[in-house]
């Protein structure tokens, strides 16, 4: 089957970027994103670059190239489904808010809607491709919604999970280490996989592009993040133990990384990981796991997350003992506020959890983020419900400049890992601070000799070089 034509369904991080890398490869397909919210399609169609909803580095120019020659952004869902041969499902699938598996399970409502709509509109047969991370067998419930609507339309469903990193999404998309396809073994199946490998085999080599069946690719998704988000974790726990022991974790890392059995990535010491995947793919499989009765699996996993949020929650101590027991009324300035460096995307981000405790201790925070707009700061930690929102717009300002967010402050907090952090005049930024000033340094990205040079007190993440 030859596809011409193409529908995504999400025009969110994972939506945009993918379908725009299909665009400027595949010219003679027409690739269509919609979405229902119109002011997310108002941006990706807005002249100036700049407005794009997704920050990605080298999107930008590929939206430039290929918007409204073949790649165009919708709010007409129903249409654009039916022209299409093939549509992506990349909305988002949130950890549930309510009911059962409440802050666990995966929540299926959109995943649903979307089924019911392709169901209701379509006139032609169609695949329907899983883009969005779901839960194992969820495939067989979209089958099921779309072969019980009766108008004798065929649908083949394939699982092609997403490994992009936020950050690294266009570079990730033109060289993926592996393409991953899911379908079904009957020949139906099998030719709905063929039509969608031969779509990325307009850019990658045949030998990365892996099929299995579908369980085993919605399976693979969940574990690759697990096994990533593990790893952070890992190197987290050890961390706590380098300062303690007097030990460097980025020499711990340096170390074992160089063991070809272990390797060198995601061995980063940081203040906790975020993003939209890790928590809530770990969950997912934790609640998967106890659905089947499988506690100690469950509990394997889960403590990944349980580590992750002690250590976010032993970065803000720090701080507050450091500061002679007592944040109250001072100035403490966050560089950084998104999940790592070279996006907007703030979900999950450490920096939520750091700031939300530091408030509590009635602290003042000034934030400084590249990418990230005050508005956004407001909503990440309005979803908390900690406090009023008069009562966190009173002791939490974003400032558009480092020196501005770090004039009069006690302290610097460095969330994420931006590199413009290292190049800073930090003799300036120190002149303007109180006195002691200090730099807690949360990604270990700062020269701290050079800093105490200057005359900082510096933390830095898994550094026990100032142990008692
Ligand atoms: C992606 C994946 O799809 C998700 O499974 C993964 O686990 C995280 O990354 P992402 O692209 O980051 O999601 O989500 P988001 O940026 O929130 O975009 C989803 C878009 O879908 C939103 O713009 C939303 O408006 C849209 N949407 C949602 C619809 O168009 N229809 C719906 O019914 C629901
Ligand atoms: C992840 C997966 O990498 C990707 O394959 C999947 O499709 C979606 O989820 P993403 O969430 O965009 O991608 O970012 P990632 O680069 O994996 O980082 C996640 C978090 O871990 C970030 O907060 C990052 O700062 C943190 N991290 C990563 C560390 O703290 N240390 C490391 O060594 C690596």
């Amino acid at each position: 089957m030859n596809i011409k034509s193409i529908c995504c369904i999400g025009a969110g991080y994972v939506g945009g970027p993918t379908m725009a890398v299909i665009a400027q490869k595949c010219p003679h397909i027409k690739v269509t994103v919609v979405d229902i919210n119109q002011a997310r399609i108002d941006s990706w169609n807005d002249k100036d670059l700049t407005k794009l909803p997704v920050f990605e580095p080298g999107l930008d120019d590929i939206v430039k190239e290929r918007r409204d020659k073949n790649l165009f952004f919708s709010t007409d869902v129903e249409q654009s489904i039916n022209d299409a041969e093939m549509i992506f499902i990349s909305v988002n699938t949130p950890t549930k808010t309510y009911g059962k598996g409440k802050g666990m399970a995966a929540d299926l409502k959109y995943i649903e809607l979307c089924a019911r709509q392709i169901a209701k509109v379509s006139k032609h047969n169609k695949i329907v491709v899983e883009k969005s991370t779901l839960p194992v067998r969820t495939a067989s419930a979209i089958k099921n919604i779309l072969d019980n609507t009766g108008n004798g339309v065929a649908f083949q469903i394939l699982s092609n999970p997403e490994f992009l990193a936020e950050g690294t999404a266009i570079s990730d998309l033109l060289s993926p280490d592996r393409v991953l396809i899911g379908g079904d073994p009957s020949k139906e199946g099998q030719e709905a996989m063929e039509a969608l490998m031969s779509i990325y085999a307009n850019w990658v080599p045949r030998e990365r592009i892996l099929t299995t069946n579908v369980w085993s690719s919605e399976l693979s998704k969940l574990t690759a993040n697990a096994f990533l988000a593990q790893r952070v974790s890992s190197i987290n726990a050890i961390s706590e133990l380098c300062e303690k022991t007097g030990a460097d974790v980025a020499e711990v890392s340096k170390a074992i990384g160089m063991d070809s059995r272990i390797g060198s990535k995601f061995l980063k010491a940081s203040v906790g990981f975020g993003g939209s995947c890790f928590q809530k793919d770990i969950l997912n499989l934790v609640y998967i796991a106890k659905t089947y009765g499988l506690d100690e699996v469950a509990d394997y996993w889960e403590q990944v997350v349980l580590m992750n949020e002690h250590q976010k929650q032993r970065f803000s101590d720090n701080i507050v003992s450091t500061l002679y027991n007592t944040v109250a009324g001072k100035k403490i300035a966050f560089f950084g506020w998104a999940f790592k460096k070279d996006t907007n995307d703030t979900r999950e981000s450490a920096a939520i959890k750091v700031a939300d405790n530091l408030l509590n201790e009635q602290a003042n925070i000034s934030v400084y983020d590249p990418k990230v707009a005050e508005e956004r700061i407001y909503a990440d930690l309005e979803y908390l419900n900690s406090r009023s929102e008069d009562e966190t717009r009173k002791l939490l300002k974003a400032q558009n400049d480092p020196y501005k967010a770090s004039k009069d402050a006690h302290a610097i907090a460095i969330l994420t890992e931006w590199d413009e952090f290292k190049n800073y005049d930090w003799k300036r930024i120190y002149d303007n601070m109180y006195k002691p000033a200090f730099v807690f340094d949360g990604r270990g990205i700062v020269d701290v000799e050079a800093l105490e040079a200057i005359g900082f007190s510096c933390y830095k993440i898994g550094s026990g070089r100032n142990r008692e």
